[in-house]
Order: C-alpha cells, then structure tokens, then sequence
C-alpha cells in the first residue's frame, strides 16, 4: 500500500471491529504502531537490506539488517556482501528479537520461540500493573521512562498497561480470546503464542489511569493516545497496529500499543507517512497466519 494512503472500510470490517472490542471489554489484559516517501526495501536473497528510494514496497522474504536513508536496490540487484555505506543510522537486524528493528507478525514468529529478553527491567512510570507484565527491556524502558514524563509536563497520564508478555502467559491471553471471542476474532486483537511483539520487551500497552477506555476502540481518543500519536515517533515509539491497516499488520486498530523502533527511524516514518513496519522495512502484508 501506497504511503499514506488506508483502504476504505468496509461494513463488515466495523462489524468484526466492534467485535474484537467488545472482546476487549472482556479481556481487559489483552494486548491484553529522507524526504523520499518510500518503504525500505529489503534484499531476500541476501537476508540484508538497504532503505528507501524506491517508489513502492518490495515485499521480501526474511530480510536480516536493514539501513534507512539510502536508496533500495532491487532485491536481486544486491550482492550478498553488500552493506550500506551512507547510514543515516545503524544497521539493525530485522529477525533477531534484541533488535530494535525486529519485525514480528503474523508471517514472522519469534526466533527462538521462546525468546526471553536478557535485560528486563522495571521502568520508572506511572504502572497500572506489576510482575512481568510491568517490565520492558532496557532501551524501551528507558525511552517509555521520557516519553511518559515528557506527557506528564503536558497534563497527559499515561500509565503501563502491559508490557513485557512471555510465551507462556501469551498462551493463557490469547487462549483467553479464543475463549471468548472465537479464534477468528481472537486472531484479530491478541497475538499467537511466540507471534506476540509482548515478548520482545520493544513493545507495551499505554492507559490512561482512568480505565474505562482500556483496550478499547475508544481509547482512541483519550488524551494518552491522541499525545501519543502525536508525539511517540520523538521518543522512538510507533503505534504498531494503525487504524484500516489490519490488512497489512494482521490486527485492529491498537491506538494504546506502543512499539520501539528508535527515535530516528519512528521520526521518519513519521515524516514520511508511513503507518507500518511492514512498509517502511519493504515486507510483505501479514493479514494471517501462514
Ligand atoms: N495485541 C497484540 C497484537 C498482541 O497480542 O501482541
Ligand atoms: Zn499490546
């Protein structure tokens, strides 16, 4: 999909929406986001990519380390060994889940499965929850810590809803929607065991300290999520799921998940128009499981 551009809905795509939210209701501990418009292409063949230039996406296999701020080479155009060599920022893998980088969907589980962050911590927000569900790694923590208080100096709460998830409590959230929603709609709001960014420790729930909202559609506009959206790329945050992009991330709106990407590339994306990982690394639409 063009940058910018949403696909219009549809009547039955509200429908399910509604649906998935009324699941939320239910399941408050769910999930419980160069001037050159352009989507980074990444190289199958070689498993590197290079960024943007390119006029649309390049949807690849299992790119490994992407560089945005270049121009993208047709996949089959670069040499394996080839490495980008005018950075506007690091290189980042796009499969290894301690990369800041690491695309998880739908069509790109967890590798290894069971991945648990080594540097889990407990950032020093606002919670509205504890145990494991209160940590994120280190570098997201630390960006969730500036984000949260930089909201704050505007009048906006914003508390940690959830964040890091391990495989084995993703088996039990997203059991809990099958349950209660049917996996149809379970698979639209709450991720697969070892396919949940949760697991990562890049990702978390915001809320609000108020709750009502919480994991709702109408969180979405509630001030914490109108400032984020507005304002997360500053701190390296993208609101993974985008409203109309379920066809290409594979979920329903989420205005109230958060993911690290880094404050570079969040800010270029943001600049760009970018909605979606998945576009802005050159990957293919993950709308369902394989
Ligand atoms: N709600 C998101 C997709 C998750 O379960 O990770
Ligand atoms: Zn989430």
């Amino acid at each position: 999909m063009a940058s910018g551009q949403k696909p219009l809905p549809s009547r039955r795509v509200f429908a399910s929406l509604l649906t998935a939210g009324a699941g939320m209701v239910a399941l408050t501990a769910c999930t419980p986001e160069n001037a050159v418009p352009s989507p980074v292409a990444a190289n199958a063949a070689s498993g590197v990519a290079t960024p943007p230039a390119a006029a649309s996406s390049v949807p690849t296999t299992d790119p490994v380390t992407v560089t945005p701020g270049t121009a993208a080479p047709a996949p089959s155009a670069m040499p394996s060994s080839a490495a980008p060599s005018s950075a506007v920022a690091p290189q980042h893998s796009l499969t290894d889940p301690t990369s800041p980088w690491v695309v998880v969907n739908k069509h790109r589980p967890l590798n290894p499965q069971d991945f648990v962050p080594a540097d889990l911590v407990q950032p020093n927000v606002r919670l509205a929850v504890s145990g494991e569900a209160s940590l994120l790694n280190s570098t997201t923590a630390a960006a969730a810590e500036k984000m949260f208080a930089a909201a704050a100096t505007e009048g906006v709460v914003m508390t940690l809803a959830s964040g890091y998830r391990s495989y084995s409590t993703q088996v039990a959230t997203y059991g809990g929607y099958v349950t209660s929603t049917g996996q149809a709609a379970a698979d639209r709001a709450s991720a697969r065991p070892g396919h949940s960014e949760h697991q990562t420790g890049w990702s978390f729930d915001i809320g609000d300290g108020g709750g009502a909202c919480s994991f709702q559609p109408c969180f979405a506009e509630q001030p914490a999520a109108v400032w984020a959206k507005a304002n997360a790329h500053r701190f390296g945050f993208v609101v993974r799921y985008p409203w109309m992009f379920h066809d290409t991330t594979g979920y329903f709106y989420e205005s109230w998940h958060l993911r690290y990407i880094g404050v570079e590339a969040a800010t270029d994306m943001a600049n760009r128009g970018i909605a979606t990982l998945e576009e802005y690394f050159g990957l293919e639409a993950a709308p369902d499981y394989l």
